[in-house]
């Protein structure tokens, strides 16, 4: 049995067809002064194996009350065999204390979530692989980067493109599309040129003439994808295109990317969004029937 929360529910549909499994019917709703309602109108046996799917994303205070509300129901009709599977997990950013006495978010949210009932947690390109540790269920951190190299293979099918990472940080990410589609990688670099210059430039390949992909697990503001594009461009790329796997975008973070000169920007599915045309609903399906 799936259920599907309301920041998740198309994502879910897909996944329960990916399956041929039965997609639970819920009744969500907001209240006028904003707290939600949750109610499961399907029987369920106290047996059954239940995921829900329920991404954390924006407005992440909501979502993630409504997942306890998903958790607490299913506690009262006494089901044990929960997964969670949370292809966008948010808080994740504040894993660590940065500064002293901060809250430790992802700690906080991970003991709420196992408190609740989860007895085994699924993800999608965790922000640091260190959130694992925060959880004492079974954690999987699955990639989407195999569904982000089959849409290139199917949408860029007559370029050779270089796959580029704006930072060393998303250099893995790159390098998992770049060895799927066969083809180059490379992640852009800080040099300092003197005690006052830095430049920011492709570690090993030239990007002139050629064709690059931006891939990031997260784009947020767009800053980090904006900056990338204005340096492959004085590089003199023939074209730039950006991929991410969690498109938080706030702001307008996609009309920045565009009119620093993208020729298109497209995410997965893991949040709701304009630019969400890659399902991950494949990877995770795949991965549920191997638990
Ligand atoms: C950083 O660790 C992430 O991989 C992204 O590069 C970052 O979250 C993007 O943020 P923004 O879009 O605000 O530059």
């Amino acid at each position: 049995m799936i259920i599907g929360g309301s920041a998740s529910q198309a994502l879910a549909a897909e996944v329960a067809r990916e399956l041929n499994d039965k997609l639970c019917s819920v009744e969500t709703k907001k209240f006028p002064d904003g707290e939600r309602y949750f109610r499961i109108k399907d029987e369920i046996c106290e047996d059954e194996q239940v995921t829900i799917i329920q991404s954390t994303g924006y407005p992440q205070d909501e979502n993630m009350m409504e997942l306890f509300f998903i958790l607490d129901t299913l506690g009262d009709m006494n089901i044990k065999n929960i997964t969670l599977v949370s292809p966008y997990l948010g808080y994740s950013r504040q894993e660590r204390r940065f500064k002293e006495v901060e809250c430790i978010s992802a700690k906080a949210t991970a003991k709420l979530i196992q408190t609740m009932g989860v007895k085994h947690l699924v993800s999608i390109n965790l922000h640091e692989e260190s959130i694992c540790d925060l959880y004492d269920i079974p954690v999987n951190n699955l990639s989407a980067m195999p569904a982000i190299a089959d849409y290139i293979r199917i949408n860029f099918p007559e370029k050779k493109p270089i796959i580029l990472a704006p930072d060393k940080g998303a250099e893995n990410f790159a390098k998992e599309i770049a060895t799927l589609l066969n083809t180059d990688y490379d992640y852009l670099e800080k040099v300092r040129l003197s005690p006052e210059k830095v430049k920011t430039k492709t570690k090993s390949i030239s990007v002139d003439n050629r064709s690059v992909i931006i891939v990031d697990d997260i784009i947020s503001t767009g800053g980090t994808i904006v900056n990338a594009i204005n340096i492959l461009k004085l590089q003199g790329a023939k074209s730039v295109d950006v991929v991410c796997v969690h498109p938080v975008l706030v702001n307008d973070a996609v009309l920045k990317i565009n009119a620093a000169g993208a020729n298109s920007v497209q995410g997965t599915n893991t949040l709701k969004s304009e630019v969400a045309n890659i399902s991950v609903a494949k990877t995770i399906a795949e991965h549920l029937k191997t638990l």
